[in-house]
C-alpha cells in the first residue's frame, strides 16, 4: 500500500482529497458524510460578505434609534448568519476530518473579527475565497490587487490560524501575487475557484444560469498553474476545478500540488467517489514504485523540470500538437 498521507496548511491528511467549499460542506450532515467517506478534509461551505454585511448594516440602522437595542441584537438578529455559521464550525470539528472554515472576503473590515470567532469555534485553518469582480474602467489591475492584499492583511492579523487564499483565474500576475500573499503571512493557495456562470436565453433575450458544475477535462489551466507557481515560494498549493477522478489527482500532485479539492465529482456521484479516487491513487503510485504521495509531489513541475520553457508555451505550434 502507498502512503496517501501529507500536511496541507500545517495540517496532517489522511490523503490529499479535500471536499471543496459548497452546500456539501454547508452542513454537520454533509461534513460526517464527508468525513465516512474518508475525505483528507473538508472546507466549510463560506460566508458571504453580503450576508454579515447586510446583517450587520440593518442592525446598525436600528442601533441609531434604539441605542438600547444593542444588547438584544447581539443576542438574537444581528449576528444570526454568522452565529449559525460559527455552530456549523463547532458541529464540525470532532467528526473525524479536519475543518478548514471558509469565508468569501472581499474588503470588509468585519471579516478580521470573525476569523478571531471561527479560530475560537476549533477550525484547523480558515481559507478565503477572494473574488474581485473588476468592474470600474478607472481601476487599475494594480489596484485591484492591492485591495485583495489589504483585505488580506486585515485578517492575518486577527488570527494566528494557517490562512489560504482561493482565488479566480483573472490576474496579470499570479506569481507576484502568490509571492506577495506569501510574504504576508499566507499558508497556502487555492487554484481556482470556479465561479457562477451565466448564459444567454436566445428565446428571452436575457441572461439565465449556466453550467453549475466542471466537466473532468476543466483541469487544464489549474494544472499549469500549479507546475508554474510550485515550489516558487513556501505556499501549499491547492488544486481546484475539475479533478473527477484518481488519475487527475495525480497528475496535479505530480505537477506539485499539496491536495486537491473536489465538488463537482461529488454532486454528480456522491462521496463514495473518494474512495474510488483512493483507490486508483495507490494502484497507481504501487505500479510505478512510487511508496507515497509526497514522493511524487512536484515531480512535474516546472521548478524540477529538465525543460522549463516547454511550461511557458501558450500558442499552438504544429510540433507540439500534430495539427497544421
Ligand atoms: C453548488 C456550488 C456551491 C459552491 N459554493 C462555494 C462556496 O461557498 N465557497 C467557495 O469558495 N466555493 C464554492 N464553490 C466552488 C467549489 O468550491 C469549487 O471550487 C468549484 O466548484 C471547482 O471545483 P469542481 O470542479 O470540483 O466543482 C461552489 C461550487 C458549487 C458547484
Amino acid at each position: 500500500m502507498a502512503e496517501l498521507g501529507c500536511s496541507y496548511l500545517g495540517i496532517e491528511l489522511r490523503n490529499p482529497i479535500v471536499v471543496a467549499a459548497s452546500g456539501l460542506t454547508g452542513s454537520v450532515e454533509g461534513v460526517k458524510k464527508a468525513a465516512a467517506a474518508g475525505a483528507g478534509a473538508v472546507v466549510l461551505k463560506s460566508l458571504f460578505e453580503e450576508q454579515l454585511r447586510a446583517e450587520i448594516s440593518s442592525a446598525e440602522s436600528l442601533l441609531d434609534s434604539h441605542p438600547e437595542a444593542e444588547a438584544f441584537f447581539e443576542r438574537a438578529g444581528m449576528e444570526e448568519g454568522a452565529r449559525a455559521y460559527l455552530d456549523l464550525v463547532k458541529g464540525s470539528v470532532g467528526q473525524g476530518v479536519p475543518v478548514i472554515a471558509s469565508v468569501n472576503c472581499v474588503g470588509s473590515s468585519r471579516w478580521a473579527e470573525f476569523a478571531a470567532r471561527i479560530e475560537e469555534a476549533g477550525a484547523q485553518a480558515l481559507e478565503l475565497n477572494m473574488a474581485f469582480l473588476p468592474a470600474n474602467p478607472g481601476e487599475t489591475g494594480a489596484s485591484v490587487e492591492a485591495r485583495l492584499l489589504e483585505a488580506f492583511a486585515e485578517v492575518r492579523a486577527a488570527t494566528k490560524l494557517p490562512l489560504s487564499v482561493k482565488l479566480g483565474q483573472s490576474y496579470a500576475s499570479l506569481p507576484n501575487l502568490g509571492a506577495e500573499l506569501s510574504r504576508l503571512g499566507a499558508q497556502g493557495l487555492v487554484l481556482f475557484n470556479r465561479f457562477y456562470r451565466f448564459d444567454v436565453d436566445l428565446q428571452a433575450l436575457a441572461i439565465k444560469a449556466g453550467p453549475v458544475r466542471s466537466g473532468p477535462e476543466d483541469y487544464h489551466e489549474t494544472l499549469r498553474w500549479i507546475a508554474l507557481l510550485s515550489g516558487r515560494f513556501p505556499l501549499d498549493l491547492a488544486a481546484a476545478t475539475g479533478v473527477h477522478d484518481g488519475e487527475t489527482a495525480l497528475k496535479l500532485i505530480a505537477a506539485g500540488a499539496g491536495a486537491v479539492q473536489v465538488c463537482s465529482v461529488i454532486y454528480r456521484r456522491g462521496f463514495g467517489v473518494i474512495g474510488e479516487m483512493c483507490r486508483a491513487m495507490d494502484e497507481w503510485l504501487g505500479s510505478k514504485g512510487i511508496p507515497s504521495v509526497r514522493a511524487l509531489k512536484g515531480r512535474v513541475s516546472q521548478a524540477s523540470a529538465a525543460d522549463p520553457a516547454a511550461y511557458a508555451r501558450l500558442q499552438y505550434i504544429q510540433a507540439l500538437t500534430g495539427i497544421s
